[in-house]
């Protein structure tokens, strides 16, 4: 018998359980449907499988009320024979902030335990400070760590740089290097020369991740396994494409054919693509129309998928002329920020103030506390120096960290959890609580209840996602608040980045006489329960019509007097700290708003003696509306 001579083996990810779903159905796969197809992915030969992390623990919680640990380990169980692999945002863990080293040493160690073979850890600004907690903790397991550079374009990226990143990843102990090119940057020619030049200097097994979205990510894989890449990260093709990545069938048929020693089964390959296919169809009503190939950046130099939601929202409201504008703000925002890649978070950061920097006419007159806490260095150090005069603006006076950001937190697990901790049951529910408080409390409430969806009953699962699908396109609604010269201007958009949308909205616009005091707007990644009621009220529907009239108007008096404290936008208070007749020293905090899922101080803005409070603890507030009035005092 004739003895095959391959060029060499070469791995394949599938992507088809976290990232293709995340990229191409808002990550609403259940559970039930990733195990389903078991008894076929696990027996394809696949270098590893990747089912867990990016979004998809938020998602489980937040929208499929789904235990994302027990996921986890039903995962584990029915895939026997593969590795299991997850993405790590380092110090980010799977939530939008750094988290305290004993939080991420428990979440690591937890994820092992639970069923992770391989860690893709990555951090958004390739700032490896960020990432060498988790790899610690990985390797202290005896887990495979794949050390991850975020691939972008910009004049600091060169691949000279990437290069020195990933001969720190190795010498940090990295078992195989990622290359992730989360909004399909990477060129075929590039993709050759990069692999190439990294090839000749490190040692470990390259593994390339590239999205399709800008359409070169097929040749580029290609490309970068001429030069010398080892493992390839695809999607079954019923999930491939767009967005999403590669399809498996076919690049694992073109490597093939080409001599390189790929040993996966096409007969499964294609009952899988069957599968996954009907699967689709059931997931339709999150499809965004804006998945498919958006070669844009070509010209724009922004990712395409980026900005076409929002720029269908524009659309909407008639004001499609500021797109244009948003298009050219997102890359000098950039390029303030000192050439971040764009990936979660700082992609919806940089969105974000860049949307801002365009709708309230002028550049970083408001700023979210992202955009603060980013030119601070919370989180980490910017790919290149960022710009003076923005920092300064945006700072004042206040100082600039250089230590790793996570050093300066308090250890999180040891605090008292009060009243949660009866519906506490394990570690795994405690770092659910720490990463995600909110939402974890209202999961633990239902689960106690029993009130959590049945998804291996067909008929309720349906219903489920109906209902959370109608949800989401009725938060989509946008409303408007007034623009810079009286017109009006969207103040609710979605961005979408790499397959995760990001709802925008601007609630502290209005106040125009406030010149003086910058508003700090909060802006989370993921924001499903803001409070609509309490801007909807005051705020005109494109017709001009007041929406959401069956609301009891607030009877809180307008914000016009200097002493006059508000929230800038719509939200819930958590805490009042001062009360009648306490005398209060300008900046200090006096209130806690909690909006979108984020707890803000609120300050008052001048010296004085607290005068009238017009609000409880627990109630929805409204940006329009004071809060706490300080009267001068007239010494
Ligand atoms: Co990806």
């Amino acid at each position: 018998m004739e003895e095959k001579i391959y060029i060499r083996k070469v791995g394949v990810m599938e992507t088809a359980l976290r990232d293709a779903h995340q990229s191409l159905l808002a990550t609403r796969m259940t559970t039930p449907d990733i195990l389903d197809i078991s008894n076929v992915l696990d027996n394809i030969g696949f270098w590893s499988l990747e089912v867990w992390g990016g979004a998809t623990f938020d998602s489980c919680l937040r929208f499929l009320k789904e235990d994302p640990w027990e996921r986890l380990r039903r995962i584990r169980k029915a895939y026997k024979n593969s590795r299991l692999q997850m993405l790590l945002r380092g110090q980010n863990l799977v939530g939008y902030r750094h988290y305290a080293d004993d939080v991420v040493e428990k979440f690591v160690s937890l994820s092992a335990d639970n069923g992770i073979d391989v860690f893709r850890i990555f951090d958004s600004l390739n700032d490896f400070r960020n990432i060498r907690k988790a790899v610690e903790i990985a390797k202290k397991k005896k887990k495979a760590v794949e050390g991850t550079i975020c691939y972008t374009t910009s004049p600091v990226h060169t691949n000279e740089l990437f290069l020195d990143m990933a001969v720190e990843l190795e010498e940090m102990g990295s078992d195989t290097i990622a290359i992730k090119d989360m909004a399909g940057l990477l060129s075929p020619s590039n993709a050759y020369d990069l692999v190439a030049m990294i090839k000749k200097k490190v040692g470990i097994p390259i593994h390339i991740h590239s999205h399709s979205t800008c359409g070169f990510a097929s040749m580029s894989l290609l490309k970068a396994v001429e030069a010398g890449a080892d493992i390839i990260d695809t999607a079954i093709s019923s999930l491939a494409g767009g967005t999403s990545h590669p399809p498996t069938e076919s690049m694992v048929f073109t490597l093939q054919e080409m001599g390189y020693d790929l040993d996966l089964d096409h007969e499964k390959l294609k009952e899988a693509a069957d599968y996954f296919r009907k699967v689709r169809k059931k997931y339709a009503a999150f499809e965004s129309e804006y998945t498919s190939i958006n070669t844009d950046m070509i010209v724009t130099q922004v990712p395409g998928g980026m900005m076409s939601n929002l720029a269908s929202q524009l659309k909407e409201q008639n004001a499609l002329d500021k797109m244009d504008e948003v298009l050219y703000e997102v890359p000098q925002v950039r390029e303030d920020f000192g050439f971040p890649p764009l990936v979660t978070p700082s992609s919806q950061i940089v969105g974000t103030q860049a949307a801002l920097n365009v709708i309230t006419g002028e550049k970083y007159k408001v700023i979210t506390s992202e955009t603060k806490n980013y030119l601070k260095g919370y989180y980490g150090k910017p790919p290149a120096e960022v710009n003076k005069e923005v920092q300064k603006k945006v700072l004042g006076d206040e100082e600039v960290i250089t230590v790793r950001p996570a050093d300066l937190l308090e250890p999180e697990l040891n605090k008292d959890l009060g009243a949660i901790k009866e519906n506490i049951l394990s570690d795994e529910d405690l770092i659910t609580y720490v990463l995600f408080p909110k939402i974890a409390e209202d999961f633990f409430k239902d689960r106690k209840e029993g009130k959590l969806p049945d998804y291996s009953n067909a008929e309720s699962e349906n219903t489920f996602l109906r209902s959370i699908s109608q949800n989401q396109s009725e938060n989509i609604t946008g409303g408007l608040a007034d623009g810079k010269d009286g017109g009006l201007a969207p103040s609710e958009f979605n961005v979408t980045v790499h397959g995760e949308t990001y709802k925008i909205k601007i609630a502290g616009v209005g106040h125009k006489s406030d010149q003086k005091r910058p508003f700090f707007i909060n802006v989370d990644g993921i924001m499903e329960e803001i409070v609509i009621e309490s801007l909807t009220e005051i705020v005109p529907s494109a017709g001009g019509e007041i929406v959401g009239e069956n609301i009891a108007r607030s009877k809180r008096p307008s914000p016009k007097r200097d002493g006059d404290v508000y929230a800038p936008m719509p939200g819930k208070i958590s805490k009042i700290m001062v009360k009648i007749d306490d005398s209060v020293k300008a900046g200090d905090t006096i209130l806690i708003v909690e909006a979108m899922k984020m707890e803000n101080e609120i300050h008052t803005p001048i010296d004085g003696i607290v005068k009238d409070i017009y609000i409880k603890e627990g109630d929805n507030v409204n940006p329009d509306e004071t809060l706490i009035y300080v009267e001068v005092c007239n010494a």
